[in-house]
């Protein structure tokens, strides 16, 4: 864990404007920057940064936050991720709190693993870059295949030398401990006796999505070699191949951007793929898709499409990967290349014009690939026809959302000319043997709705509340601390009391014990209150931002963005020089207001109570009739401010 400390002080340092200049080309405009929406693609600005709120607010997709929600938002990092981007980015130290000796011990060893990859991936760039060896043999081979200078460097390939303990050697005349050489698998060191796994190899970095080395594959040069093509790193504390992808690095932003992920298989693939201006790719790297790497795309979009060779392995891969991604909730589409052909090689073949137009019209979604596949075994026998069916029904019944589902069955009976009918009863089927499957085994697949009952729309009550909700919580942030004479009730009639707008909201509503509607002005509402009972202080905009909840800051942005204030004022003809003297009457205004809606719902849910046969009518009636007092009172209230 990061220390309080530490997550304040990179709060206060770190300016968003500077933060988001890294990734977004920044106008000044007035007092705030524009520029384009990193989130989509448009032509005309609408992103905003404000310096003196230290937000973004992105009017294209409603995204708005602080620098790290921008980090997490843009880069697709996690909390923690962020703030440790940022403390590196203003040379901040990083204070940790509540950790064992344990967790030291593996946060450092995952550290020097880390920092002995980064040194072994700036040593075989230099050799394949600076060498003489590394330039006829690595460079040569790379060039060969059609690699440009650009594409080395973007990819940060390497070469490692034929001598067998060349790095060993530079690594431990470094001071890189034996030990981390071991369990990063760069080399292999038994007394005097060392040897590196990837000798006389081209090298190529597994990079994080965060860009840190987790690890190699090294690729043999000699064709007819006995030894194995590709050599890859093990798996160690930071490296685990099931959890990677090949190119997540260099892909990430073009993921999101264009809604879209092609899947391939090889090192190769991805880097001839990127070379021809096809960049939103990522290679699984041999092993059969896991769904860990479908999280990962997950990240960056719903779409995935399968690049893989027309061979039979292929195919079969396909398959399997179409199930997975199906199962995970996303979308796919597939496009086998020529039998022989991967990406790499088909790219060498065409244009990229005409690469990308293949794309474009070969690809084809999982169920017409599917079905075309088996109809070209199944012919005109409809024995075997009704057999493809149920196996495009099996897929379709992995799928998560119901309409989805419903959609791919109506889809199938149309590309199988089949009667729809039949293929909902096969539906139907398949999904009650998969249910009374999961009744048997409990404790799988815990997680989900029962079947059949995704179709029922998430209950959700429109909040009448919302507009007045907005105004308290708009009050609380941007007037919290503002003192104003109230008038209150006392013995003596009614008196005028100073107080601070915060204060007087926090009276008002905690003492009738009431609670908002939306999740998050819930939220903030309840830490507002808690800080100033424990603190006695009134929390600011700024301190909201701090957190680590999206949906609060999603709401705090948009409670103190321009937009929101004028329209407010506006919306009341009020001119700006009046509005601070307007907060007074609004804040007693907003309070009323929201107290007469509440006292309204609890009225007519009593009244249809009453009118379903109550048990205890008399007690209600008399409730009843003290709620309608108090709606008079505020009413009247009411009237004699606005
Ligand atoms: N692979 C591996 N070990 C091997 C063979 C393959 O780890 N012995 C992985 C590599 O990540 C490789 C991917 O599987 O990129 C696909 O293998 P393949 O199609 O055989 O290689 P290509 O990527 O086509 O490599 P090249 O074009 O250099 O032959
Ligand atoms: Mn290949």
């Amino acid at each position: 864990m990061i220390s309080q400390e530490t997550i304040d002080k990179i709060f206060d340092t770190s300016r968003i404007e500077e933060v988001v200049g890294d990734f977004v080309t920044l106008k000044k405009s007035g007092g705030n920057f524009k520029g384009l929406s990193p989130f989509g693609n448009e032509k005309t600005p609408s992103f905003y940064v404000s310096p003196a709120k230290q937000i973004f607010k992105d009017f294209s997709s409603g995204k708005g936050g602080n620098a790290v929600s921008f980090l997490m938002e843009h880069e697709q990092y996690t909390y923690p991720e962020a703030l440790r981007y940022l403390a590196k980015k203003y040379n901040i130290e990083i204070e940790e709190t509540g950790q064992s000796d344990e967790d030291k011990q593996l946060r450092s060893e995952r550290e020097s693993l880390f920092l002995i990859n980064d040194f072994a991936n700036t040593y075989f760039q230099k050799q394949l870059l600076e060498t003489e060896e590394g330039k006829n043999i690595g460079l040569s081979y790379f060039k060969e295949r059609g690699m440009t200078p650009e594409t080395i460097t973007e990819f940060q390939l390497g070469y490692s030398q034929q001598s067998k303990s060349a790095f060993a050697d530079e690594a431990l005349k470094n001071s890189y401990k034996a030990e981390f050489l071991e369990k990063t698998g760069l080399s292999k060191i038994d007394g005097d006796r060392k040897y590196d796994r990837f000798w006389g190899r081209v090298m190529f970095p597994i990079l994080s999505h965060t860009g840190r080395v987790l690890g190699f594959g090294g690729r043999i040069l000699k064709k007819d070699a006995k030894a194995a093509k590709y050599l890859n790193s093990p798996e160690s504390e930071i490296y685990h191949k099931s959890k990677t992808l090949y190119g997540i690095f260099q892909a990430k932003s073009h993921l999101s951007k264009l809604d879209e992920c092609f899947l391939v298989e090889g090192y190769t693939d991805v880097i001839s793929l990127h070379q021809a201006g096809i960049k939103n790719v990522v290679a699984s790297s041999g092993t059969s898709l896991t769904v860990d790497q479908i999280s990962l795309i997950k990240r960056y979009t719903q779409n995935i499409t399968i690049l893989y060779d027309g061979d039979a392995a292929g195919i079969k891969a396909s398959l399997r990967g179409i199930d997975m991604i199906l199962e995970e909730g996303l979308n796919v589409q597939v496009l086998l290349f020529p039998d022989g052909d991967d990406p790499d090689s088909y790219s060498k073949k065409v244009s990229s014009t005409e690469l990308k137009d293949y794309l474009k019209e070969e690809r084809q979604d999982f169920l017409r690939f599917k079905s075309g596949l088996l109809l070209t075994e199944a012919g005109d026998n409809p024995l075997e026809k009704s057999k493809v069916a149920r196996e495009i029904v099996l897929s379709i019944a992995i799928i998560p959302d119901a309409l989805k589902r419903n959609a791919y069955v109506s889809e199938c009976a149309r590309v199988l000319k089949m009667d729809e009918r039949v293929l909902f009863s096969e539906l139907a089927q398949i999904m009650k043997a998969k249910a009374q499957e999961r009744q048997r085994r409990p404790n799988q697949n815990e997680q989900g709705p029962p079947p059949g009952m995704e179709m029922v729309p998430q209950q959700r009550v429109a909040t009448n509340f919302y507009l007045q909700e907005e105004s308290l919580c708009w009050l609380l942030l941007n007037f919290g601390e503002k003192v104003c004479e109230f008038p209150t009730e006392t013995e003596d009639g009614i008196e005028k009391i100073e107080e601070t707008v915060g204060e007087h909201i926090i009276t008002e509503l905690v003492n009738d014990d009431l609670s908002f509607e939306d999740e998050a002005f819930q939220n903030i509402f309840k830490r507002y209150v808690e800080v100033f009972e424990k603190e006695e202080r009134i929390l600011k905009a700024e301190d909201f931002l701090k957190l680590e909840d999206q949906k609060i800051i999603d709401s705090v942005v948009n409670l103190i963005s321009d937009k929101y204030e004028l329209h407010n004022w506006q919306s009341r003809s009020i001119t700006l020089p009046e509005k601070d003297a307007f907060v007074e009457v609004y804040t007693q205004e907003a309070v009323l207001r929201f107290k007469e809606k509440k006292t309204t719902q609890l009225i007519s849910k009593i009244q249809s109570q009453l009118s379903e046969g109550s048990e205890d009518p008399n007690s209600q009636l008399k409730v009843l009739v003290q709620l309608n007092q108090l709606r008079v009172k505020i009413n009247k209230k009411l009237k004699r401010i606005v």
